[in-house]
């Protein structure tokens, strides 16, 4: 069957049908959920990973268990028969649709795509005529027609819009909530002909309530989810370099926000300890990469990730500063860092800026303890932090706390338990936080200096 040259109401027909196959290259944070949502399509879904662990993993029903929902859907489509995962591509040739959704990063900034290379190599191997292929991975501008498009032709002898579909449609979801953001956000769709475009724009559209955003080109496509990403990363640098500012000047950015916020156009982000993720550290260079393969400068977008890859750095030099006022040297001081997730109300502790400063303060010699309410005490050992399963553990006996992810839950429980919290801290006392989340008068009262990325004294 020739899928990227059926007509929409032919294609859906076959889906309801259960005719058609997808494939699904990378079962990972996004791919295994996608698979899920073509099970829920009507599609049978065949997962190729080269993580044999993964593959076995799935095979017995489990996911990510981080994940919200999506333990109970992938044990729902695995014992169905409707999702069956794979190490080897053989599988592919029974497919009428192939999905790929391998990592794509930067690597000392320069964009790194030998992993969507390797894994087109092998797709190219078992493409056949007929065949509708979407990227769905990250991509800077012309990567899909000329490393996509490029390697399958070549490895498979076949022609792109002639003997195969090719569209892209880059993903919109943020790790924790996978599921529901697929299902619920529009997806931007492209394909390199009208058929591609197509037959990914129908399919897709099955897969989400929110709806399909034809675009023109995969170009478009490609520079629009970048787009997103460095106007998130240009966003939160503006904030964080007016958050220095106010620090310097003795007031309080929230306040600031808040007041320059109620003029209609302006919408100021929020500072604090640096970005993290998957995304916005590392998509903003495959623009830049484009932009300066053309003799561009881009200048704007690689200052903001200079900017938020420095405040890591920036709470470190509050927290000296802060220790030093307390007569203590940051040697021998004992550090309880309150949140490790990449970002707020997740549970997920990778790629996170709190990282780099807990390595910073081991460094130059404090002994630093991580707690978080959300992220699982095992996750946290695994990223080699000395973790604690309470607040009261983590606190007992440091000189300083630093509020390092403004968890609903944790603010909360800061709320709940301060006063008692804090009587088990060790004198001297400094609280750093870095989103402004604690009431600075009532931190003092308790007897404590308080420092605050944004806040100044
Ligand atoms: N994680 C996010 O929040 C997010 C959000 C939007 C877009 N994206 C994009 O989605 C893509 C996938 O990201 P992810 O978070 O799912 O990555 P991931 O690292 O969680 O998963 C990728 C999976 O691909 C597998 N893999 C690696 N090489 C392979 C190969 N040659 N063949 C088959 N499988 C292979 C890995 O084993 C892994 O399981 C990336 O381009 C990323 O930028 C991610």
């Amino acid at each position: 069957m020739s899928v990227f040259e059926l007509s929409p109401a032919d294609l859906l027909a076959h889906l309801r049908d259960g005719k058609l196959r997808a494939g699904v290259v990378g079962l990972g944070r996004m791919g295994l959920p996608i698979a899920c949502t073509l099970a829920e399509a009507g599609f049978s879904v065949s997962g190729i990973d080269v993580n044999e662990e993964l593959v076995s993993m799935v095979n017995l029903g489990v996911g990510f268990e981080d994940e919200a929902g999506l333990n109970d859907e992938v044990k729902k489509w695995v014992s169905s028969g409707k999702l069956r995962a794979h190490t080897g591509f053989e599988v592919l040739k029974e497919c009428d649709v192939v999905f790929i959704v391998v990592p794509t990063k930067a690597v000392n900034r320069r964009a790194d795509y030998s992993t969507l290379y390797s894994a087109c190599k092998d797709i190219g191997s078992y493409l056949k005529r007929g065949m509708l292929t979407v990227l769905c991975s990250t991509v800077g501008p012309l990567v899909t027609e000329r490393i996509v498009k490029g390697v399958l032709e070549e490895r498979s002898g076949l022609r792109a819009e002639v003997d195969f579909g090719l569209a892209y449609s880059p993903i919109r979801a943020t790790s924790g909530r996978v599921l529901r953001d697929l299902r619920s956000y529009p997806r931007i769709v492209a394909g390199l002909s009208v058929r591609s475009l197509e037959a990914a724009s129908t399919i897709i559209g099955q897969t989400t309530s929110g709806g399909v955003v034809k675009v023109s080109s995969v170009r478009v496509a490609e520079v629009a989810k970048l787009a997103e990403n460095v106007y998130r990363d240009v966003n939160i640098a503006l904030a964080n370099e007016i958050a220095l500012i106010c620090e310097k000047l003795g007031v309080d950015y929230n306040e600031v926000a808040h007041a320059a916020n109620t003029q209609p156009f302006c919408h100021l982000h929020v500072p604090g300890l640096g970005v993290g993720g998957h995304c916005i550290p590392h998509n903003p260079y495959f623009l830049v990469d484009y932009a300066i393969s053309e003799d561009l400068k881009p200048s704007l977008i690689v200052t903001a990730r200079n900017v938020n890859d420095a405040m890591p750095r920036h709470t470190l030099k509050l927290i000296i500063d802060g220790l030093n006022e307390c007569g203590k040297d940051i040697r021998g001081s004992h550090i309880a860092i309150l949140g490790a997730a990449f970002k707020p109300d997740s549970a997920d502790p990778r790629y996170s800026p709190v990282k780099g400063l807990f390595e910073d303060l081991r460094m130059m010699g404090a002994k630093v303890k991580v707690y978080d309410p959300l992220v699982p005490l095992k996750a946290l050992r695994e990223q080699g932090y000395s973790a604690r399963g309470s607040l009261e553990e983590a606190v007992r006996r440091a000189n300083c706390i630093v509020v390092a992810v403004p968890h609903v839950a944790l603010k909360k429980e800061l709320e709940d338990k301060l006063e008692r919290v804090l009587e088990a801290v060790k004198a001297p006392r400094l609280i750093v936080d870095c989103w402004r989340m604690l009431d600075p008068d009532a931190v003092r009262r308790l007897g404590f200096k308080y420092r605050a990325v944004g806040r100044g004294l």
